[in-house]
């Protein structure tokens, strides 16, 4: 068995540290570990987005990297998005338009849409389905997903969500 690393994370602004062997994935001690379950496994191949979370300002799928990789780093999952004064607009988005329904894929996207709005604060539709096309989702195909994140995006430049709201069809934007 390979020695244990001391690792150090900073996670949704806390303090974390565990023992851990170099062979691990952050996705195993995020969960296991550290009882953070927001992030889900799904395909554990980086191909789903399930797994998204943020890493030191960039979204990274949690199942295709060694925890010993994210040594230092400032981790941000869905759980760090909410604030005491309530949920992120996004997930009042997400809530409000309906882009989920098994929610299995849910905190991927809110976390990959969060990072999104950061590169991006005001995207165009296309920008949206390009920036979010790491992520699957098997239940809603995407249209209520993609209306969320624009309503956010709307709401966060200090526009009506409403006026925003037409989302074309994946064949009307190609
Ligand atoms: S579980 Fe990580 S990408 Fe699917
Ligand atoms: S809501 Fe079920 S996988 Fe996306």
């Amino acid at each position: 068995m390979a020695d244990k690393m001391h690792l150090k994370l900073t996670i949704n602004g806390e303090q974390f540290e565990t023992l851990c062997e170099p062979r691990e994935l952050l996705i195993h001690v995020l969960r296991e570990r550290f009882n953070i379950t927001g992030p889900h496994i799904g395909c554990e191949t980086s191909h789903c987005g399930a797994c998204t979370v943020d890493l030191d300002g960039k979204s990274v799928k949690a199942c295709t990297l060694f925890a010993a990789q994210a040594q230092g780093a400032t981790i941000t999952t869905v759980e760090g998005l909410a604030s005491p004064e309530g949920m992120h607009v996004l997930q009042e988005m997400f809530r409000e338009h309906h882009g989920l329904q098994c929610g299995y894929c849910t905190p991927g996207m809110i976390t990959r849409a969060w990072r999104l709005l950061q590169e991006n604060p005001d995207p165009t539709e296309e920008e949206v389905r390009f920036g979010m096309a790491g992520n699957l989702c098997r239940c809603t195909g995407y249209q209520n997903i993609i209306k969320a994140i624009l309503a956010a995006a709307a709401i966060m430049n200090g526009r009506d969500a409403a006026a925003d709201d037409a989302v074309k069809t994946p064949e009307e934007v190609a």
